[in-house]
């Protein structure tokens, strides 16, 4: 099935690294960053969220070995800048990616932690570069103190996180903000350009009946693992927040960078709560400007389900063609 997609072909590819924590969106993240025309994927960094480092980072490797994907992968922060440290096993299992057997990895790791890694892939490249975090932004956070010297060659962040309404984590936190609530804080802060892709718009990404039956369709390798993948994600999310169609989050920061009207956004003023007892990591998301402080981030409300499904399916179609 050929693509139904407008892919803009005389724009530059977009370059950018991504962060994160795989887990099963992230992996679905991966490969949409690493098998669509419009993006050059210059590396990838693993954070501790959905798992401990050593098996994000593992599973990151088996990833990108089961599909195509051949970039540099360093490993990153273990625990969150105050030193928490929690894994999903209630959403993505004992694995951190579980559902499917997984190739052994073929990619070997970089001697570089994922912060260096980072500053050196922004130092090389001739132009600025997105970083795209789908896991807890502690790597972004120490990169943004360990490198300020390299601040200007970052043109965006976007990060799959917070809410504007209700968490998951918590009842007002999102999990990747609620890791780590001080790397939040110091993103938000550091006045670059971001866009926040919370559950607002993540929850509108689900993976639903249709959307297996077309990947059923596609009989590949790959297809029927990410289907394995994804069963699983659907079950421990039906188990969890008694959602049938599991929410697919952390492609949705990947697809708005081919196509910025996958999304509809606001540019509002976010901040984190770093104290709260029972609020502690939740994004307070000032729609309508109550708090009157200054605009700092494009925030993703609404999501054009189809045109995000259009390029996720491509990519998987694209990934299942390389060896
Ligand atoms: O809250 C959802 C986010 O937390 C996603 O990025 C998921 O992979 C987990 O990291
Ligand atoms: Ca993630």
């Amino acid at each position: 099935m050929h693509s139904l997609y407008p892919y803009p072909c005389d724009m530059k590819p977009i370059p950018l690294i991504l962060d994160c924590d795989p887990g099963h969106d992230d992996a679905l993240a991966m490969i949409l960053a690493a098998h669509n025309p419009s993006l050059q994927l210059l590396g990838i960094t693993t954070v501790s969220g959905n798992g401990g480092i050593a098996k994000v980072t593992l599973n990151a490797r088996r990833v990108a070995t089961l599909a195509g994907i051949n970039v540099p992968i360093a490993e990153g922060a273990g625990k969150a800048i105050l030193g928490a440290i929690e894994e999903a096993h209630d959403i993505h299992g004992e694995s951190a990616l579980d559902g499917a057997e997984l190739p052994q990895p073929k990619i070997e790791l970089s001697t570089l932690h994922a912060v260096d890694l980072i500053a050196k892939l922004l130092a090389e490249h001739p132009e600025p570069v997105t970083l795209v975090a789908t896991g807890p932004l502690t790597n972004i956070a120490l990169f943004l103190k360990m490198y300020p010297q390299l601040k200007a060659q970052i043109s965006e962040i976007v990060f799959m996180g917070g809410s504007a309404s209700r968490g998951n984590r918590t009842p007002y936190a999102e999990f990747n903000i609620w890791m780590d609530p001080e790397a939040a804080d110091v993103v938000l802060r550091s006045g670059l350009p971001l866009t926040m892709c919370g559950l607002d718009v993540t929850h509108q990404a689900l993976v639903t009946k249709p959307i297996f039956a077309q990947l059923e369709e596609m009989q590949s390798e790959l297809s029927k693992t990410i289907i394995g993948l994804l069963k699983f994600f659907a079950k421990t999310y039906d188990e969890v927040f008694e959602m049938p169609d599991p929410p697919l989050h952390d492609p949705v920061a990947i697809a708005l960078l081919i196509d910025r009207s996958v999304v509809k956004s606001r540019f509002v003023n976010v901040q984190v709560e770093l104290s709260g007892p029972l609020t502690r990591g939740a994004t307070v998301v000032d729609i309508y400007n109550r708090l009157g402080e200054e605009a700092n981030c494009n925030v993703a409300l609404d999501l054009d389900f189809n045109k995000f499904w259009t390029l996720m399916l491509d990519a998987i179609r694209a990934a299942a063609t390389t060896k």
